[in-house]
């Protein structure tokens, strides 16, 4: 034993040594595959000798077994938010700011990278790796131990034997290996991941540390948490300290005593963010003494000694060769801008909203102009002005329309808005029916964009409830419509009747009211007629809806026409019950119901996936279109995301146990 015990130490610290140099100094001493093999004999050795696999064992970065459900825990120390700010006298305000409360005391500040990450506190304590935590709410947070251990460039050892030890920072998933991921995703049609912080943010979700193990998360440190046993006093004494002690930090800082100093940092570091591993999306600027920190304290949100500031998204300019006018649902017309594509972001632009002619008239936009656009994350690409400097003279004020360009109607204005006044309009009247079937709402299987297009056209769909007076001798009437998927379509529009409440009020298209508030006032009032008598006050009694939205609603049902159109929608046969009270009324249960769980839930997933099993159902790792239900527990991440996408029906753990009653 003591010989394995042996061999065993000195593969720990030669491992430890060569992943520091692989990881964090990013010099491997030796090639992978000799790497491998002591980390083979590593591993046999501990399958050998279980008691020698420690948790700080360099095996144990393979994840473990997977957690029912993260634990929540007290952080020692608050953790904070910054204010933010986009402006550079915003900035200089800030530093006059605490010169004035700090009067003759000599300023000194840091500038560091504001890494577009998710935010964690780790905890060493005499030197070990013993705890991590997510922020949470700033008090508490998620114990993310296990995943973090994961980590490469994570030491769970440190070189310091301070008796607490925590620091704070952000795991981050590496730009080049987002790139990967989301090309591995998308060819294999799971949902892709909006921007590295949110593919970091949804592995650290994982339960399942053998999976957060296989993605290659990396994190970077920069705050101090609890500390005993440490003395330091400048954030400058603490970026070396967390470095020396083998943490890794921020790739370059800056130090600035004057508001000119500062403003040059921020500049510099634009430039150099470019080449960081991690995504950028600002400078912090802090106070260097911590004992002047102290003295200036923090507000609920935010300490007072730091800001962060926040540069601009991703810009191109490209040329602005026609604006197309758009009618939203209730009328109003959007100006588009159709450009030469340009690529932005990684993908190819030749469309960007122009908002409204207001802005239009404010930038000063014109036909042919060069413009600036603008995407940050997965907005949709906007207009922020002109280039006036390369005008020509040729360029053309853009005037707006005066008849709606579907109905010719006249146009009038709304405030800023212009908008079509024609109730009829085919424009507005496609949209509604377009938003009343599609897949987050009614769900209406068939209903594309073409076929309602050709509907209204044709005069045979003039609001939602006519899609219930079709018939397959109407639908023929319609080009290229065959008799096979004219069935297809009323099968869909007959299946669409049992749908859920929820959906059915988001698809009525009210205004505010989206698919989550619809959600919150199906499960509330149980029933559309229950919803109808609703007053502002007893709208407002729901967390979700706020004074704007309930004002909405009661105007909304209070309008003659929309009484009308729901007296048809029932008669059609459409379902107003909330789905919790028809389930149970035709006991359908589980049996033959596809189930995914997703989230931290408040029993063993495998316990309720034996329930599903035994009662005929089954439980599935993906959502996608054949799921019946997706059970969310709290912290629901991707999943849940995919199941609104693709309109399934999510379940509380409340809603599941309801429906899983005898
Ligand atoms: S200091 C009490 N420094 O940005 C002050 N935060 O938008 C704590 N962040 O909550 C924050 N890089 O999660 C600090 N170099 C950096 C940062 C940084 C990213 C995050 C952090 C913070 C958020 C505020």
């Amino acid at each position: 034993m003591s010989q394995a015990s042996n061999r065993h130490r000195e593969l720990v610290k030669e491992i430890r040594k060569l992943d520091q140099a692989y990881y964090q100094e990013a010099q491997p001493l030796i090639s992978d595959q000799e790497y491998d093999q002591l980390y083979r004999e590593l591993l046999d050795l501990e399958a050998a000798h279980p008691d020698l696999r420690t948790p700080d064992s360099p095996s144990q970065r393979v994840g473990g077994e997977p957690l029912s459900h993260f634990t929540s825990v007290p952080h020692a120390l608050p953790m904070q938010s910054l204010d933010n700010t986009y402006s550079a006298s915003e900035l200089e305000s800030f530093v006059d700011r605490i010169q004035k409360s700090l009067e003759g005391e000599k300023l000194g500040f840091v500038i560091e990278p504001k890494i577009d990450g998710v935010a964690v506190s780790v905890r060493y304590e005499h030197g070990k790796f013993i705890q991590g935590l997510t922020r949470g709410d700033g008090q508490k947070g998620d114990d993310i131990t296990a995943n973090l251990r994961t980590i490469k460039n994570l030491p769970l050892e440190i070189k310091s034997k301070a008796p607490v030890l925590e620091v704070r920072g952000e795991v981050y998933y590496p730009q080049a290996a987002f790139d990967k991921l989301n090309r591995q995703r998308e060819a294999a049609g799971e949902a892709t991941f909006a921007n590295p912080r949110n593919a970091a943010a949804g592995t650290l979700k994982q339960l399942d540390s053998r999976l957060v193990a296989k993605r290659p998360l990396s994190i970077v440190l920069y705050g101090p948490g609890e500390l005993r046993g440490v003395e330091c006093a400048t954030q400058q004494e603490w970026l070396e300290l967390v470095a020396k002690i083998g943490l890794p930090v921020p790739e370059r800082t800056w130090f600035c005593e004057t508001k000119a100093e500062l403003l040059n940092a921020i500049e510099d570091l634009d430039q150099a963010r470019k080449g960081f591993s991690y995504a950028t999306d600002g400078a912090v600027v802090k106070l260097n003494e911590w004992r002047l920190r102290n003295a200036l304290g923090a507000t609920s949100k935010a300490p007072r000694w730091a800001i962060a500031y926040k540069y601009s998204a991703e810009k191109a300019v490209t040329t602005l060769d026609n604006v197309s006018f758009q009618v939203g649902r209730t009328g109003v017309i959007t100006p588009v801008a159709e450009l030469k594509p340009v690529l932005l972001a990684g993908t190819t632009v030749a469309r960007a909203t122009l908002h409204n002619f207001e802005e239009i008239k404010r930038k000063d936009i014109r036909l042919g102009d060069h413009v600036t656009i603008e995407k940050a994350g997965e907005i949709i690409p906007a207009v922020l002005g002109a280039v006036t400097e390369a005008r020509t003279g040729a360029e053309k004020v853009i005037e707006p329309p005066k008849a709606c360009p579907a109905c010719e109607t006249e146009l009038g204005w709304d405030g800023i808005f212009l908008r079509c006044p024609n109730p009829s309009c085919p424009a507005q009247t496609q949209r509604k029916i377009q938003h009343f079937a599609q897949r987050g709402a009614m769900d209406i299987d068939g209903m594309g964009e073409a076929l309602v297009e050709q509907l209204v056209e044709a005069g045979l769909a003039k609001d939602p409830a006519d899609l219930y007076q079709l018939t397959e001798e109407k639908l023929l009437t319609l080009e290229r419509m065959a008799e096979k998927s004219a069935r297809n379509v009323l099968a869909g529009i007959e299946a669409s009747k049992q749908a859920d409440l929820w959906r059915l009020i988001f698809g009525l298209g009210i205004l505010h009211v989206g698919a989550g508030s619809a959600r919150a006032l199906a499960n509330h009032f149980g029933s559309l007629e229950e919803i109808e008598k609703a007053t502002e006050e007893d709208l407002l009694k729901i967390r979700d809806v706020g004074d704007v939205v309930a004002q909405s609603i009661v105007t909304w049902f209070a309008r003659e026409e929309n009484r009308e159109l729901l007296h048809r929608l029932r008669t059609a046969g459409v379902n107003t019950k909330a789905q919790q009270v028809a389930v149970r009324a035709d006991g359908t249960n589980l049996a033959g119901k596809t189930f995914v769980l997703t989230g931290t839930l408040s029993e063993p997933r495998e316990n309720v996936k034996e329930r599903i099993l035994a009662a005929g159902g089954k439980v599935s790792g993906s959502v996608s279109k054949k799921t019946n239900y997706v059970v969310a527990g709290e912290n629901a991440g991707s999943k849940l995301e995919d199941a609104q996408r693709l309109g399934v029906t999510v379940l509380t753990e409340a809603e599941f146990a309801e429906l899983a009653k005898d």
